[in-house]
Protein backbone atom coordinates (compact mmCIF):
# COMPACT_ATOMS: atom_id res chain seq x y z
CA UNK A 1 0.00 0.00 0.00
CA UNK A 2 1.16 3.19 -0.97
CA UNK A 3 2.85 3.94 -3.60
CA UNK A 4 2.89 7.81 -4.07
CA UNK A 5 3.98 10.24 -1.30
CA UNK A 6 3.64 13.94 -1.89
CA UNK A 7 5.49 16.03 1.11
CA UNK A 8 4.78 19.53 2.11
CA UNK A 9 6.29 21.67 4.17
CA UNK A 10 3.48 22.91 5.72
CA UNK A 11 -0.30 22.42 4.22
CA UNK A 12 -3.30 23.80 5.40
CA UNK A 13 -4.49 21.08 6.07
CA UNK A 14 -3.79 17.06 3.91
CA UNK A 15 -7.42 16.39 4.13
CA UNK A 16 -8.45 19.05 1.81
CA UNK A 17 -4.78 18.27 -0.51
CA UNK A 18 -6.20 14.77 -0.30
CA UNK A 19 -9.66 15.13 -1.44
CA UNK A 20 -8.61 17.55 -4.24
CA UNK A 21 -6.01 14.97 -5.69
CA UNK A 22 -8.93 12.19 -5.46
CA UNK A 23 -11.06 14.45 -7.22
CA UNK A 24 -8.06 14.65 -9.89
CA UNK A 25 -8.38 10.98 -10.07
CA UNK A 26 -5.22 9.75 -7.50
CA UNK A 27 -5.36 5.81 -6.94
CA UNK A 28 -5.40 4.32 -3.99
CA UNK A 29 -2.16 4.25 -1.77
CA UNK A 30 -1.56 8.26 -2.28
CA UNK A 31 -0.30 9.89 0.58
CA UNK A 32 -0.23 13.21 1.50
CA UNK A 33 2.14 14.46 4.29
CA UNK A 34 2.73 17.11 5.66
CA UNK A 35 5.42 18.84 8.53
CA UNK A 36 2.60 21.60 9.92
CA UNK A 37 -0.99 22.30 9.06
CA UNK A 38 -2.22 26.14 9.24
CA UNK A 39 -5.80 24.39 9.68
CA UNK A 40 -5.23 21.35 10.77
CA UNK A 41 -9.09 19.56 12.19
CA UNK A 42 -10.21 16.97 13.60
CA UNK A 43 -13.56 15.18 13.93
CA UNK A 44 -17.06 17.27 14.50
CA UNK A 45 -14.28 20.61 13.57
CA UNK A 46 -12.61 20.80 16.01
CA UNK A 47 -8.94 21.98 15.48
CA UNK A 48 -6.19 20.07 15.12
CA UNK A 49 -2.77 21.65 16.54
CA UNK A 50 -0.16 20.56 14.10
CA UNK A 51 3.29 22.22 15.48
CA UNK A 52 6.51 20.65 13.79
CA UNK A 53 7.31 17.30 15.58
CA UNK A 54 3.98 15.97 14.85
CA UNK A 55 3.01 13.72 11.57
CA UNK A 56 0.43 15.02 9.38
CA UNK A 57 -0.98 12.83 7.11
CA UNK A 58 -3.51 11.17 4.84
CA UNK A 59 -4.24 8.62 2.42
CA UNK A 60 -6.73 8.18 -0.34
CA UNK A 61 -8.40 4.78 -0.49
CA UNK A 62 -10.73 3.38 -3.08
CA UNK A 63 -12.51 0.95 -1.20
CA UNK A 64 -15.06 -1.26 -2.17
CA UNK A 65 -17.06 -2.56 0.42
CA UNK A 66 -20.59 -1.70 1.16
CA UNK A 67 -21.24 2.12 1.85
CA UNK A 68 -22.74 1.00 5.59
CA UNK A 69 -19.09 -0.62 6.13
CA UNK A 70 -16.85 2.91 5.13
CA UNK A 71 -16.91 3.94 9.20
CA UNK A 72 -14.90 0.99 10.52
CA UNK A 73 -12.14 2.31 8.51
CA UNK A 74 -11.68 4.87 11.10
CA UNK A 75 -10.51 1.61 13.12
CA UNK A 76 -8.72 0.22 10.94
CA UNK A 77 -6.44 3.12 11.03
CA UNK A 78 -7.12 3.54 14.69
CA UNK A 79 -5.54 -0.29 14.80
CA UNK A 80 -2.94 0.44 12.22
CA UNK A 81 -1.52 3.60 14.55
CA UNK A 82 -1.30 1.92 17.26
CA UNK A 83 0.66 -1.36 15.88
CA UNK A 84 3.06 1.01 14.54
CA UNK A 85 3.68 3.48 17.29
CA UNK A 86 3.99 -0.17 18.98
CA UNK A 87 6.82 -1.33 17.03
CA UNK A 88 8.94 1.98 17.25
CA UNK A 89 8.57 2.84 20.83
CA UNK A 90 7.42 -0.33 22.60
CA UNK A 91 4.82 2.17 23.56
CA UNK A 92 1.06 0.78 24.20
CA UNK A 93 -1.17 2.89 22.82
CA UNK A 94 -5.46 1.73 24.14
CA UNK A 95 -7.83 3.11 21.60
CA UNK A 96 -10.59 5.21 22.75
CA UNK A 97 -13.65 4.25 20.01
CA UNK A 98 -13.30 5.07 17.67
CA UNK A 99 -10.78 7.41 16.51
CA UNK A 100 -8.26 8.44 19.95
CA UNK A 101 -5.42 6.86 20.45
CA UNK A 102 -4.47 7.33 23.88
CA UNK A 103 -1.24 7.17 26.57
CA UNK A 104 -1.35 7.44 30.12
CA UNK A 105 -4.64 8.64 29.95
CA UNK A 106 -3.64 11.59 27.03
CA UNK A 107 -4.53 11.62 23.34
CA UNK A 108 -0.96 11.04 21.51
CA UNK A 109 -2.91 10.49 17.63
CA UNK A 110 -6.28 10.91 15.93
CA UNK A 111 -7.80 9.48 13.26
CA UNK A 112 -10.63 11.25 10.76
CA UNK A 113 -12.12 9.28 7.95
CA UNK A 114 -14.37 11.37 5.09
CA UNK A 115 -15.70 9.69 2.32
CA UNK A 116 -16.11 12.46 -0.66
CA UNK A 117 -16.85 12.15 -4.40
CA UNK A 118 -16.32 8.25 -4.72
CA UNK A 119 -13.06 8.54 -2.70
CA UNK A 120 -12.16 7.86 1.10
CA UNK A 121 -9.57 10.02 3.11
CA UNK A 122 -8.14 8.27 6.06
CA UNK A 123 -6.27 11.35 7.98
CA UNK A 124 -4.08 10.40 10.64
CA UNK A 125 -2.35 12.65 13.11
CA UNK A 126 0.31 11.78 15.46
CA UNK A 127 1.95 14.20 18.17
CA UNK A 128 5.52 12.45 18.49
CA UNK A 129 8.00 14.72 18.74
CA UNK A 130 5.82 17.40 19.63
CA UNK A 131 6.86 20.14 22.58
CA UNK A 132 3.35 19.56 24.43
CA UNK A 133 2.88 23.02 25.69
CA UNK A 134 1.87 23.63 22.01
CA UNK A 135 -0.55 20.83 22.07
CA UNK A 136 -3.99 21.12 24.30
CA UNK A 137 -4.00 19.86 28.17
CA UNK A 138 -5.94 16.34 27.36
CA UNK A 139 -3.12 15.59 24.44
CA UNK A 140 0.44 14.04 24.94
CA UNK A 141 3.15 13.09 22.44
CA UNK A 142 5.37 10.19 22.25
CA UNK A 143 8.55 11.93 23.43
CA UNK A 144 6.75 13.27 26.14
CA UNK A 145 6.03 9.50 27.13
CA UNK A 146 9.47 8.78 26.78
CA UNK A 147 9.99 7.76 23.41
CA UNK A 148 12.72 10.15 22.66
CA UNK A 149 14.38 8.51 19.17
CA UNK A 150 11.51 8.40 17.09
CA UNK A 151 10.47 10.90 14.46
CA UNK A 152 7.87 11.71 12.20
CA UNK A 153 9.37 10.07 9.28
CA UNK A 154 9.95 6.49 10.98
CA UNK A 155 5.85 6.55 12.04
CA UNK A 156 5.16 7.06 8.72
CA UNK A 157 6.87 4.38 7.70
CA UNK A 158 5.62 2.08 10.39
CA UNK A 159 1.99 3.12 9.63
CA UNK A 160 2.16 2.77 5.60
CA UNK A 161 3.36 -1.05 7.07
CA UNK A 162 0.61 -1.70 9.06
CA UNK A 163 -1.78 0.26 7.82
CA UNK A 164 -1.37 -1.22 4.27
CA UNK A 165 -1.66 -4.74 6.37
CA UNK A 166 -4.92 -4.07 7.71
CA UNK A 167 -6.68 -2.52 4.97
CA UNK A 168 -5.31 -5.14 2.87
CA UNK A 169 -7.08 -7.65 5.44
CA UNK A 170 -10.12 -5.28 5.65
CA UNK A 171 -10.78 -5.77 2.01
CA UNK A 172 -10.96 -9.11 1.42
CA UNK A 173 -12.41 -10.36 4.91
CA UNK A 174 -14.67 -7.53 6.29
CA UNK A 175 -14.21 -6.47 9.79
CA UNK A 176 -13.84 -9.58 11.60
CA UNK A 177 -10.48 -9.93 12.02
CA UNK A 178 -9.56 -6.34 12.64
CA UNK A 179 -12.49 -6.90 15.68
CA UNK A 180 -10.31 -9.65 16.76
CA UNK A 181 -7.09 -7.41 17.01
CA UNK A 182 -9.04 -4.14 18.49
CA UNK A 183 -10.95 -5.86 20.99
CA UNK A 184 -7.79 -6.14 23.44
CA UNK A 185 -6.89 -2.74 22.58
CA UNK A 186 -9.86 -0.85 23.76
CA UNK A 187 -9.48 0.72 27.32
CA UNK A 188 -13.04 1.53 27.99
CA UNK A 189 -14.99 -2.06 28.03
CA UNK A 190 -16.76 -1.94 31.56
CA UNK A 191 -15.95 2.14 31.98
CA UNK A 192 -18.62 5.03 32.53
CA UNK A 193 -19.16 6.85 29.08
CA UNK A 194 -21.14 9.59 28.95
CA UNK A 195 -21.90 9.63 24.65
CA UNK A 196 -23.27 12.22 22.84
CA UNK A 197 -25.21 11.84 19.66
CA UNK A 198 -26.46 14.89 18.24
CA UNK A 199 -28.16 16.96 20.99
CA UNK A 200 -28.88 13.77 23.32
CA UNK A 201 -26.25 13.16 26.46
CA UNK A 202 -26.68 9.88 27.61
CA UNK A 203 -24.79 7.73 30.24
CA UNK A 204 -23.95 4.31 30.22
CA UNK A 205 -21.01 1.70 30.55
CA UNK A 206 -19.08 0.53 27.44
CA UNK A 207 -19.62 -2.95 26.55
CA UNK A 208 -18.01 -4.39 23.33
CA UNK A 209 -17.27 -3.81 19.55
CA UNK A 210 -20.14 -5.26 17.73
CA UNK A 211 -19.71 -7.46 14.32
CA UNK A 212 -19.78 -3.76 12.30
CA UNK A 213 -17.52 -1.79 14.51
CA UNK A 214 -20.35 -0.56 16.69
CA UNK A 215 -19.88 0.29 20.30
CA UNK A 216 -22.33 -1.80 21.96
CA UNK A 217 -23.41 0.20 25.74
CA UNK A 218 -25.39 -0.47 28.25
CA UNK A 219 -27.41 2.71 29.22
CA UNK A 220 -28.23 3.92 32.50
CA UNK A 221 -31.65 3.11 31.94
CA UNK A 222 -30.98 -0.41 31.35
CA UNK A 223 -31.20 -0.39 27.75
CA UNK A 224 -28.69 -2.01 25.69
CA UNK A 225 -27.61 -0.02 22.37
CA UNK A 226 -24.96 -0.15 19.79
CA UNK A 227 -23.70 3.45 18.51
CA UNK A 228 -21.92 3.92 15.18
CA UNK A 229 -18.57 5.72 14.21
CA UNK A 230 -19.63 9.20 13.30
CA UNK A 231 -22.62 9.65 15.17
CA UNK A 232 -21.24 9.67 18.62
CA UNK A 233 -18.22 11.40 20.61
CA UNK A 234 -16.88 9.83 24.34
CA UNK A 235 -16.94 12.35 26.76
CA UNK A 236 -14.95 10.06 29.40
C1 LIG B 1 -9.55 13.76 15.82
O1 LIG B 1 -8.97 13.26 16.77
O2 LIG B 1 -10.58 14.44 15.99
C2 LIG B 1 -9.01 13.52 14.44
C3 LIG B 1 -7.72 14.24 14.20
C4 LIG B 1 -7.18 14.03 12.81
C5 LIG B 1 -5.96 14.87 12.54
C6 LIG B 1 -5.32 14.55 11.23
S1 LIG B 1 -3.75 15.32 11.04
C7 LIG B 1 -3.71 14.85 9.37
C8 LIG B 1 -5.09 15.08 8.82
N1 LIG B 1 -5.25 16.47 8.43
C9 LIG B 1 -6.13 17.12 9.19
O3 LIG B 1 -6.46 18.32 9.06
N2 LIG B 1 -6.67 16.30 10.09
C10 LIG B 1 -6.10 14.95 9.99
Amino acid sequence: MGFAIHRFKRLPSTMEKAHALARKGAGEGTWIVAETQTQGRGRLGRKWNSPLGGLYCSLILRPTRPQAEIPQLALVAGLAAAEAIHDLTRLYPSIRWPNDLLINGKKVAGILVEAKDKAVVAGIGINVTTDVKKLPPEATSLAACGAKKTSPDKLLAALRKHLGHWYAVWAEEGFAPIRQALRSRIGHFGEPVTITTGRQHLEGAAQDLDEQGRLVVRLDSGIQRSFEAGEVTLLR
